[in-house]
């Protein structure tokens, strides 16, 4: 495989040849493991979804992406348009790190549509200085969806504010009396995460909350309200894996719920809960849908992973779209209803599905074993104990794996535990990925899966009614 120099990593994308990016462009369409219905990218990385919002006829969405191979390089925010959040088109680049500000990536960021059709966005520049010393910029621009087209990057905070390391980015904005807020992902001098928030482009200091020191860094802050609470949803480093077999994968993303006190920046919240209980999922980002429902869509994949599409030169996709809501003390996420257009034709026989979906109602929560991706060799196990419910991709074919020399101890890469009791599923099943919403909405288990061409088996053993829909 290629070895990627840091001047490899840094290149430009215009300054590559249109004719070597064919070849680029041409190979990475032509390579195992495309998904047919997810958000990806034409070459190279995709990770974090950006700049997420509904301009009252549209939706707008970006990703970050380092166009020339599978390697957190150079980062430009690449974009999207959808009515409905099912069906999109690609409009090309938005961001191009091409200013002193963002000289080294336009990091993650977000956006609010204007009267006048045009988006604000707010995001970080990644700035180094000639010893590769980092320099945070948070920036706002003008987006032009007409011709995708940025213009007016403005700084609104230089450097990293007294008191926190070069670790400061990933601004989410909102606007809330005509004034223009933003929270910031953070880590503290004493290398503990947090989160800043700013009012016109001021710092106003750190979101409070009853959390004890919680990771090194928190990524991507999105913070809204919902019904009579407030969200706050982090993607913090550094947090222990439980007893329990959750906070597992090397990264998490998770969210508190509670009142905020805005004179006071503080947040009263309940316990951490994480958004997904799976393999690949991090960095979510939401807006206010068309109907003024909360929609969240997430990278189904996570930092310092090696995945294995990186030999064809591409890696990444975004999560379908889940609609947030309160019940009880607990967030559920349930898939977007327009995903049911997809839906194209109901099996009379469920014994193979490789682009679709299945439903199990298990009201009586019986025992049962579901395996997806299934050949002669391999298979990837979905096991309900009657209390416990297990993913295991041991055997799902080619698996990704983390790049760190150290790997924390229970970040076990091959099989999720959650206890949980299970009385429905609906799953979701594309050419390299699953993700499978419990009782819904009330747990997500995600994960790409790697499986050899012919594994589109369906087993399963136990009670209940299992339905599936081809989607093609
Ligand atoms: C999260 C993240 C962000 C950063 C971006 C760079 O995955 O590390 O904090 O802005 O990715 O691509």
């Amino acid at each position: 495989m290629k070895t990627w120099t840091r001047e490899a990593r840094y290149q430009r994308l215009e300054d590559v040849s249109t004719a070597e990016f064919a070849v680029l462009t041409q190979h990475v369409s032509n390579a195992p493991w495309r998904q047919h219905y997810h958000i990806q990218p034409p070459t190279g990385l995709l990770n974090d979804p950006n700049g997420f919002c509904w301009d009252g006829k549209q939706y707008h969405l970006f990703y970050q992406w380092f166009p020339l191979g599978a390697v957190h390089g150079l980062k430009y925010w690449r974009g999207l348009t959808s009515p409905d959040l099912v069906h999109f088109q690609d409009s090309g680049i938005a961001i191009s790190p091409d200013s002193e500000y963002d000289s080294h990536g336009a990091y993650s960021g977000s956006a609010l549509a204007n009267p006048d059709g045009t988006l604000t966005i707010a995001y970080t520049g990644n700035h180094r200085t000639a010893d590769w010393q980092r320099i945070p910029y948070q920036l706002t621009a003008t987006y032009d969806p007409k011709h995708s087209s940025v213009t007016n990057k403005t700084v609104f905070m230089a450097g990293a504010p007294q008191g926190y390391t070069e670790h400061v980015r990933d601004p989410k904005i909102w606007r809330e009396n005509g004034d223009l807020y933003a929270i910031l992902g953070a880590q503290r001098d004493n290398h503990t995460g947090t989160a800043l928030i700013c009012k016109n482009g001021v710092l106003q200091g750190e979101l409070k909350t009853n959390l004890p020191d919680f990771g090194y860094m928190w990524e991507c802050p999105d913070f809204f309200p919902l019904n009579d609470k407030h969200v706050l949803i982090i993607s913090p480093q550094g947090l222990l894996a439980l007893e329990d077999g959750t906070q597992a994968n090397l990264y998490q993303s998770g969210t508190l719920i509670g009142d905020y006190h805005t004179d006071t920046l503080s947040l009263s919240h309940g316990a951490f809960q994480e958004l997904d209980y799976g393999f690949d999922f991090y960095a979510p980002q939401t807006c206010e849908g068309k109907n003024g429902e909360r929609i969240l869509i997430a990278w189904m994949g996570l930092p310092d992973t090696a995945y294995p599409s990186d030999k064809d030169d591409w890696q990444g996709c975004l999560t379908l779209p889940r609609v947030l809501t309160i019940e009880g003390d607990k967030l559920y996420q349930c898939p977007l209803e327009a995903l049911k257009t997809l839906r194209q034709q109901r099996l009379n026989q469920i014994e193979s599905l490789s682009i679709g979906e299945l439903q199990l109602d298990n009201p009586t929560l019986a025992p049962f074993t579901l395996t997806l991706f299934k050949n002669k060799t391999h298979g990837t196990q979905l096991n309900f104990d009657g209390k416990r419910l297990t993913l295991d991709r041991s055997h799902s074919g080619e698996l990704p794996y983390y790049t760190l020399a150290d790997i924390p101890q229970g970040k076990n890469t091959t099989v999720r535990h959650l206890i949980i009791s299970v009385s429905s599923l609906q799953i979701f099943i594309d050419h390299s990925s699953l993700e499978i919403f419990i009782n819904n909405g009330e747990a997500v288990m995600t994960a790409r899966i790697f499986a050899p061409d012919d594994a589109n088996g369906i087993t399963y053993h136990g009670e209940g009614k299992l339905e599936a829909w081809a989607f093609w």
